[in-house]
């Protein structure tokens, strides 16, 4: 499919169209609820529950560097103990587990190898998803969701009961390392997200683009390197411009690319042709996006778009990204949340935006493209 990882080197993700993802997504669903359907309901409840299992074994095994131990070829439980500093036993028991759940294989001798999700976890692979995982079980994390009751009750917000102050200042000026953990995670999502978008939003006549809240800017350089005559500009927290300094220079587009410390409720940069804002207003309840959309509408030229790019939650009983993506926003932020089309258009109302366009990327996120509403 694409050029940029190409051009870049890299391996291409293989990535269905939207339609097929689609497909694939009903059918999925279909077989889950079949599957929900022959199960006790006792085991239903205990096949949830297990969840935290997963997680935290699939962190263990990523902190220990299991899927670069086998990178090379399977390995024996015995020797991969040695190597990781684990104890052999339970070492055995946690990738026979993770076997079961689609994460590593077994061969016949019992060694263990990467399989096709467990590529993913490697530190070297150019599409890791490492840093999600290690991000998503970390011990600051789960302090976080060990609060979640406390939003659920309305008793207040989650992270600043874990941590004493919200999710931003804790990862941006806090906890440096959690920073880390979050914005490696953010950027490997979004390293993805913009493969998807350079691909199938159409970004002709672009010339300047500000990625608003962009994190350590992986979004505009792979737009950069994509569009080699683009310029770009980085409106984030004055805390990333060491990060997005690495990422500008490692992807050749320092010269294109300028990182503007600021705070998206007072000013964005002006007068360029396009506007991102990735997978940033659902950190927000409704008044606070209202706020972040009139700051950029009011800095758009007539010719100016503002691309949103975020996941709707789907009408109905089926499960969906966006529905799980909200229980993230309901633990880590005060008013975050996942959004129907009704809701967002609703958004786009009261921000005095016009939405002209839909797209659906592959990976079933929206890209909502707006233009300042016409008095
Ligand atoms: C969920 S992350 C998304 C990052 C990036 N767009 C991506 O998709 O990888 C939200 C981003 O908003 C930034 N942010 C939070 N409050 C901000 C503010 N007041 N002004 C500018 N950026 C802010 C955070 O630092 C963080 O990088």
């Amino acid at each position: 499919m694409s050029e940029i990882p190409r051009a870049l080197g890299l391996p291409v993700p293989v990535v269905p169209p939207p339609a097929v993802t689609r497909a694939v997504t009903a059918a999925r669903r279909a077989l889950g609820r079949t599957h929900d359907r022959m199960t006790a309901p006792f085991q239903v409840v205990l096949e949830r529950m297990f969840g935290v299992i997963d997680n935290k074994a699939l962190f263990v095994a990523v902190d220990l560097g299991i899927p670069d131990l086998v990178a090379g070829g399977p390995q024996s439980a015995a020797d991969l103990a040695r190597s990781a500093g684990a104890e052999e036993d339970a070492l055995n028991r946690l990738l026979r587990y993770l076997v079961s759940r689609g994460v590593f294989r077994q061969e016949r001798d019992g060694r263990y190898a990467n399989n096709a999700a467990s590529e993913f976890l490697r530190a070297d692979h150019p599409w890791s998803w490492r840093s999600w995982v290690l991000f998503f079980g970390s011990p600051w994390n789960w302090d976080i969701w060990k609060s979640m009751d406390v939003r659920i009750r309305g008793a207040g917000d989650a992270v600043v009961a874990a941590h004493g102050c919200d999710f931003f200042t804790f990862v941006n000026e806090v906890d440096p390392s959690a920073g880390v953990d979050f914005n490696k995670a953010m950027a490997s999502g979004s390293r993805m997200q913009a493969l998807l978008f350079a691909e199938h939003y159409d970004l002709a006549g672009v010339r300047t683009v500000c990625d608003v809240g962009g994190g350590s800017g992986s979004v505009l350089a792979h737009i950069l390197t994509t569009f080699p005559a683009t310029r770009g500009v980085l409106l984030e927290l004055p805390s990333l411009a060491d990060d997005a300094a690495r990422v500008f220079d490692a992807t050749g587009v320092a010269d294109r690319a300028e990182f503007a410390p600021g705070d998206f409720f007072e000013s964005v940069p002006g007068g360029c042709d396009l506007y991102l804002l990735f997978s940033v207003i659902h950190d927000w309840g409704d008044d606070d996006c209202v706020a972040i959309l009139r700051t950029i509408a009011s800095a758009m030229t007539p010719g100016s778009r503002l691309a949103v790019v975020e996941p709707h939650v789907e009408r109905g009983a089926a499960g969906n990204f966006a529905k799980a993506s909200d229980m993230l926003m309901l633990a880590l932020t005060a008013a975050g949340r996942e959004r129907s089309l009704a809701e967002f258009d609703a958004l786009w109302r009261r921000a005095d935006l016009t939405e002209r366009r839909r797209v659906v990327l592959p990976s079933l996120f929206d890209v909502f493209e707006l233009i300042v509403a016409r008095p």
